[in-house]
């Protein structure tokens, strides 16, 4: 599957940032559709992000479009000026069911036996942050083989259920943990909310490294800075990779003198740690380092 560690929003009807956005060399890029984009505007980001896509070298990074709510009534026409510009995929917000998917991906596979494209080339991802969303977790993330990942949307959620937004989160603390339980449950991606306090980098870095420790694999961005900070949360060190070589490889040894369990520094391994440090050379290899 595709690595998706940052991927940064703009909105669609922004040319300046769609530019900007591909100069940074970003996994993926979104370019939204939905709340980033004035209700009038619509029309205009419509076209301004189906020109993006078929004018401009996206390089290395994936292209995505946010498209507005499935029941919005503006989905229909968001889908239909964009296919034929062959996005990477789509992301679908406020999901509440698994049929909110199935009647995207539905579209999709006509759009692609029109356009003679490989069925299932277009990928969606789908973001969860309402508390019927939250609820139908498991429906959502079995709903369709065109979804590679679920998203978590902390600003909405506190919206729908009426909570409070704290810098703590902990009012979107089981919502959170329950999207990236059902993510791995599916052998999905899981991608955290974005973070919306442009000048509190220290904040930025400690909610990421929480998120790549319950599980995340990427997160979303809203500004250019964000995006370095991110990357690196969700890609191993120098240090991640020695380490987890260094249980690998005392295990292979043990396992040869017929040993399951033993110790390394001071630590008990077995099995899950192997698996765990088996996981870090993983993402390390994507992430296309030596390992
Ligand atoms: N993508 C690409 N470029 C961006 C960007 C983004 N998300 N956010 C800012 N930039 C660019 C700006 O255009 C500016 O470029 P310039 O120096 O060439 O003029 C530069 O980065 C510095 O931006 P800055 O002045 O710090 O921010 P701003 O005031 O222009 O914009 C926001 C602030 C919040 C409006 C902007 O970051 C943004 O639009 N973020 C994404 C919002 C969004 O899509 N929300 C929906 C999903 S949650
Ligand atoms: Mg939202």
């Amino acid at each position: 599957m595709r690595l998706r560690r940052a991927l940064l929003f703009m909105p669609g009807d922004s040319r300046s940032k769609i530019e900007k956005g591909i100069a940074l060399g970003v996994d993926s890029i979104i370019m939204d559709l939905e709340d980033g984009v004035a209700l009038n505007s619509k029309p205009a980001a419509r076209a301004t992000t189906a020109a993006a896509l078929r004018e401009l070298d996206f390089g290395r990074s994936e292209r995505l479009v946010r498209i507005n709510p499935v029941d919005s009534g503006l989905h229909l026409p968001d889908l239909e000026a964009t296919v034929s510009a062959r996005p990477d995929g789509y992301v679908i917000p406020k999901v509440e069911d698994a049929l909110q998917v199935q009647v995207v991906s539905a579209w999709l596979s006509h759009a692609e036996a029109a356009q003679g494209w490989q069925p299932r080339s277009i990928s969606l991802i789908a973001i969860v942050e309402t508390a019927r969303g939250v609820v139908n977790l498991r429906e959502i993330a079995e709903s369709d083989a065109r979804l590679g990942a679920l998203a978590f949307g902390a600003e909405d959620l506190a919206g729908d259920m009426g909570a409070a937004r704290t810098p703590e989160g902990w009012e979107g603390f089981y919502a959170r943990s329950a999207v990236v339980l059902h993510a791995k449950a599916f052998g999905l991606q899981a991608i955290d909310t974005p973070f919306v306090r442009l000048d509190d980098a220290a904040g930025l870095e400690k909610e990421t490294r929480f998120a790549a420790q319950l599980g995340y694999t990427g997160k979303l961005a809203i500004h250019p800075k964000q995006i370095a900070p991110i990357a690196a949360a969700f890609t191993p060190t120098e240090q991640d990779i020695e380490a987890a070589r260094r249980v690998v490889s005392a295990h292979e040894q043990h396992q040869a003198s017929g040993i399951g369990v033993f110790e390394l520094d001071g630590r008990m391994i077995d099995m899950p740690m192997v698996r765990a440090a088996q996981t870090v050379l993983d993402k390390a290899r994507a992430a296309g380092l030596a390992v």
